[in-house]
């Protein structure tokens, strides 16, 4: 995969994306086919156990996209660029985009609209592919003034202001996340690269969730807009209770397991 395959996909094939956090379950991602690898800032919360996104920095993403790309030898990366590894500056966000490249990155991923753009002409001018976010855009959760769905009546033409500017500016897709289906539906006509949505309705240019929800391996309630294809929470705790017993009862190791040598 690369920014041009994936372009040429929009309106012809939905694109896959999937957030992968280590080396597995990158492995596992390149293994099935997933279009393109996401290592998301949800890092923060399904991974290191932080209450949000704003807590993850440069050091967080740089050693994960590393894992991942040790996982997905030939898969497309985007990174996200942590909070405030960007907002300060321009300068300051291509030094750590480069730092993510450098890790393994294929691309990076900002949040914001219109705000970015001017970055976003940077790091194309500077040969990094840049993924936009609008929607709802977690890193700014303090200004939005909570997890609200986006999009809504005079929201709408901001919003699709926005995905205009950055589509102009080069980005090579843009995630909606948390959006009106129509709101989406109009946004992915509007504009010439891919629409990846989350939460955002059936018509996307591509789709993408995160890891731990698709799989239920977090047995939280999950949003409305998951689908779990598989409940891995209550099979890891089963295996685990199974683990405990044995090994309280004495059932585990077998022979099977035990490495001998002769007595001389
Ligand atoms: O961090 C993340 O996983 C994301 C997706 C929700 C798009 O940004």
């Amino acid at each position: 995969m690369n920014v041009r395959k994936l372009i040429k996909m929009k309106a012809k094939e939905p694109i896959t994306v999937v957030t992968a956090y280590d080396y597995f379950s990158a492995k596992v991602c390149e293994q099935v086919g997933v279009d393109l690898i996401l290592v998301g800032d949800s890092l923060g919360n399904v991974v290191l156990g932080y209450d949000t996104t704003l807590k993850v920095d440069m050091e967080d993403m740089i050693r994960h996209v590393a894992a991942v790309r040790n996982g997905a030898s030939t898969s497309f990366i985007v990174a996200d660029m942590p909070f405030m590894s960007y907002q300060a500056s321009d300068e300051e966000g291509i030094r750590n985009a480069g730092q993510l490249m450098r890790s393994g990155a294929n691309a990076v991923k900002v949040e914001g609209g219109k705000r970015v753009a001017p970055l976003i002409k940077r790091l194309t001018d500077a040969g990094i592919p840049v993924m936009g976010h609008i929607g709802l855009t977690p890193q700014s959760v303090n200004q939005i003034g909570g997890y609200r769905v986006q999009g809504k009546d005079e929201d709408s033409y901001r919003m699709l202001d926005d995905a205009k500017v950055l589509d102009n500016a080069g980005a090579f897709s843009i995630v909606l996340e948390l959006t009106i289906e129509e709101t989406a539906k109009v946004i992915t006509e509007s504009i010439s690269i891919p629409t990846i949505g989350i939460g955002s309705g059936r018509y996307c240019d591509g789709q993408v969730l995160v890891w731990h929800d698709l799989l239920g391996i977090n047995d939280e309630k999950v949003p409305k807009f998951v689908k779990k294809y598989a409940n891995l929470s209550s099979e890891i705790q089963n295996a685990l209770k199974s683990y405990i017993s044995d090994v309280k009862n004495g059932n585990f190791p077998e022979e099977k397991h035990v490495f001998k040598e002769k007595l001389k």
